[in-house]
């Protein structure tokens, strides 16, 4: 199985995350693909609109792969949010086309994070979305701690990111982080019917639109979040929370 879906009809490709027994979790091999994926419609005409969903019908993303870093040093904890960033995140806010993020169930972490790269944002009734970062003893890497304040404001974005709680799909519409929410098996549809009224209008102006849109965003937050990152990665609190993680119990952080 690919570990990303391609489908493109009427000049709207969607890209479905293929990693269900992870809950979709973002690794290296799917950041890859996924990446690739996004930089080949750039170049391809026939696309208009990138919808970006994940298989099965409990997760959207659960978040970057925590198997995958638990062990790392601070070096490679911030060389992983800096290339996650660079490879995918930035080039799916930077796309040229549009791209909605059809969100079918939990979005955590760095699938938040993905749904948040992403211009527009539908969720399934069932979507549970959060930053629980500082539960493993991390913060958000992928740009979450600059796009959630950037969407939903500064004091929403605290409370989220320091609680590290989930919020419903309502709640989030409630606080502009979703744009629309609609029931499970319409989710699909509804982010297509969507994409149609994006894909009909000028695709030069789109890009353009896209691009001043973006321009009023500053970047300098996502460099100290790359370092701020990395640092967590020295600490034993990231141990405990990691180890914690994995051997599925609750964690007791010593605060060090
Ligand atoms: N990384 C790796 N594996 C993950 C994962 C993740 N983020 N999320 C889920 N999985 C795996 C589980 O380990 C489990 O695998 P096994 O069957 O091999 O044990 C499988 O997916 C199914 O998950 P659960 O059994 O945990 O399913 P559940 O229904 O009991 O719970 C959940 C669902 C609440 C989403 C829970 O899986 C969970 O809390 N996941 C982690 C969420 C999280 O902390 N995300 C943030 C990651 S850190 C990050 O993203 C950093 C960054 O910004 C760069």
């Amino acid at each position: 199985m690919a570990l990303i879906q391609k489908s493109l009809e009427e000049g709207i490709l969607t890209l479905t995350i293929q990693r269900p027994e992870a809950l979709n979790a973002l690794n290296r091999q799917v950041i890859d693909a996924l990446s690739a994926a996004v930089e080949a419609a750039q170049n391809n005409g026939e696309v208009r609109v990138i919808i970006i969903t994940g298989s099965g019908d409990k997760a959207f993303v659960a978040g970057a792969d925590i198997k995958e870093f638990a062990d790392f040093d601070q070096a490679q904890g911030e060389e992983l949010a800096r290339r996650g960033q660079r490879e995918l995140f930035d080039r799916v806010e930077r796309s040229s086309k549009p791209v909605v993020a059809a969100i079918n169930g939990f979005a955590l972490g760095g699938g938040l994070e993905l749904a948040m790269a992403a211009h527009v944002r539908v969720a399934a009734n069932n979507a549970r979305m959060g930053l629980p970062e500082v539960s493993l003893g991390v913060i958000p890497g992928y740009g979450g701690t600059q796009r959630l304040a950037q969407i939903v404001g500064k004091g929403k974005a605290m409370e989220m990111v320091l609680t590290g709680g989930m919020i419903d799909a309502e709640a989030a519409l409630a606080c502009g982080l979703i744009n629309q929410v609609v029931d499970q098996e319409l989710l699909l549809e509804t982010a297509h019917a969507l994409a149609a009224k994006m894909a009909k209008n000028a695709p030069t102006a789109l890009a353009a639109a896209l691009d001043s849109v973006l321009a009023g965003y500053g970047r300098e937050g996502f460099e100290v979040e790359v370092t701020r990152f990395g640092q967590c990665f020295t600490t034993d609190d990231f141990k405990e929370g990691t180890t914690a993680f994995l051997e599925k119990r609750k964690p007791n952080f010593p605060g060090s």
